[in-house]
């Protein structure tokens, strides 16, 4: 047994090397929702446990096996660690009113958690992007999530992210479906596995979504919902394809596509990559008129996605993307008791002017400290010896990036206390 405490299975760390790509992610992400003109809304981690199953469903592999619930050893109430964010957000909306004025547009990001069997893209805690708009009634909106979507992939450098469209209709046509195909399903029971038996009356449509390979001749026959779709749910699902095909982005439409989730109605999408293995869903969503509704807000019409952060950032990772230049300008070398009393004072006045500095702390002689300073990838080193900082005055040494100015690299010169700051920006001037 190992001697220190480990994270949780499933919970990971994300070390620097790995962070500066979330970073990266999260910047291009921000900019990106910011020019379709969402806003950011920031959600507790943890609810009320009803919240999670009243939106998203008591028959669903989320709250029948997957939730992080706990009692709350004060007052006994129950809570659960958030599985996903709509359902917050949607509470969110409701107890704060924020759609009486006018509709929303609101994005969230941050950890989710699933008792899940983790591997590769599937962890127990995970990072989503979520993004929902309330209010929004056409197919307009859909279209512009979805379109959203591709424009992120092409922001991130990514290709082969395909579009899977469905509509999964009104509620009164999905149960139209349902008895139809309950009663078939019943009829070729012989042929449904176990998970499937017991879905059967419960939730029989994500009988769709199996993946046993022994029952996909039964459900390649299975009552289609398309068929059972009224006028309007039709012209609703034709909307959102005119503007993707008017746009001209390539989709699939996969009536098998139910979602995990009981929230929606009509239009459901997923983007899928073969790059990740199994877990190839990288982003998903759609419509779920009825839930505000549900939880308690007068009714509302809503629309939103979410995308697995992991698996996106190891997407942007294995497209060889590159965290932009987050290199330090200058390490502070300093060595002798008045060049080491000046040497903080030197390092926040760079800071004062914009200037990164990665102070050297810990002692040690000119030599070794140059090392880490050659290490450290800064393109300046500052020096300060007892002689510089007896005439008021650093070395400053180019040590990558050369040319600037005419200087070479490992080239140096003495500088006045005062116009170090004004020594580097020039030289970034002029680069
Ligand atoms: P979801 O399909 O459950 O939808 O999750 C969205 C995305 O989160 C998935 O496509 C996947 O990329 C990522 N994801 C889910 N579970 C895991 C996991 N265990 N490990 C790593 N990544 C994971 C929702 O959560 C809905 N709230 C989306 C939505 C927003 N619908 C409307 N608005």
């Amino acid at each position: 047994m190992s001697q220190y405490i480990q994270s949780v299975r499933g919970m990971n760390d994300i070390l620097p090397g790995e962070a500066e790509f979330w970073e990266l992610f999260e910047e291009t992400v921000r900019s990106w929702l910011k020019s379709y003109g969402y806003r950011p809304i920031r959600l507790p981690v943890v609810e009320p446990t009803p919240l999670f199953t009243r939106a998203i469903g008591e028959v669903t592999d989320i709250v029948e096996k997957e939730m992080y619930s706990f009692v709350d050893s004060l007052n006994g109430e129950p809570l659960t660690l958030r599985p996903e964010g709509t359902a917050g957000c949607v509470r969110a909306v409701i107890q704060h009113n924020l759609i009486a004025q006018q509709p929303q547009r609101l994005y969230y990001m941050g950890q989710m958690f699933r008792h899940e069997r983790p591997q590769k893209g599937r962890y127990r805690q995970f990072h989503q992007v979520g993004v929902e708009s309330l209010g929004f009634s056409g197919p307009d909106i859909d279209a512009e999530q979805i379109l959203m979507g591709a424009r992120l992939w092409d922001d991130l450098g990514l290709q082969g992210i395909k579009l899977q469209l469905n509509t999964l209709g009104q509620p009164g046509e999905r149960a139209r479906h349902r008895g139809d195909l309950i009663a078939y399903f019943a009829a070729g029971a012989d042929a449904l596995d176990e998970d499937a038996k017991r879905r059967l009356h419960s939730n029989p449509l994500r009988i769709l979504d199996s993946k046993n390979p022994a029952m996909q001749d039964l459900i390649a026959g299975a009552p289609k919902l398309i068929d059972y779709l009224g006028e309007t749910s039709l012209a609703h699902f034709g909307g959102v394809q005119q503007v993707l095909r008017d746009a001209g982005l390539p989709y699939e439409i996969n009536p098998r596509l139910v979602r995990g989730l009981d929230y929606y109605n009509l239009t459901v999408f997923e983007w899928v990559t073969d790059r990740l293995g199994a877990q190839g869903t990288v982003c998903a969503g759609g419509r779920y008129d009825g839930l505000v509704q549900q939880l308690g807000g007068k009714p509302a019409p809503a629309c939103g996605f979410a995308m697995g952060v992991e698996r996106l950032v190891a997407l942007v990772r294995d497209a060889g993307g590159e965290p932009a230049a987050s290199g330090i300008d200058v390490y502070l070398v300093h060595q002798g008791e008045a060049a080491s009393r000046l040497a903080p004072r030197v390092a926040e006045g760079l800071r004062d002017r914009g200037i990164d500095v990665l102070f050297h702390c810990g002692g040690g002689g000119f030599k070794s400290q140059m090392k880490k300073a050659d290490a450290s990838g800064a393109t300046f080193a500052v020096i300060i010896g007892d002689d510089e900082a007896k005439a008021g005055e650093v070395t400053l040494k180019y040590l990558r990036g050369g040319g600037r100015q005419g200087m070479q690299d490992g080239t140096q010169k003495r500088v006045g206390v005062d116009k170090i700051a004004d020594e580097i920006l020039m030289d970034w001037e002029e680069a």
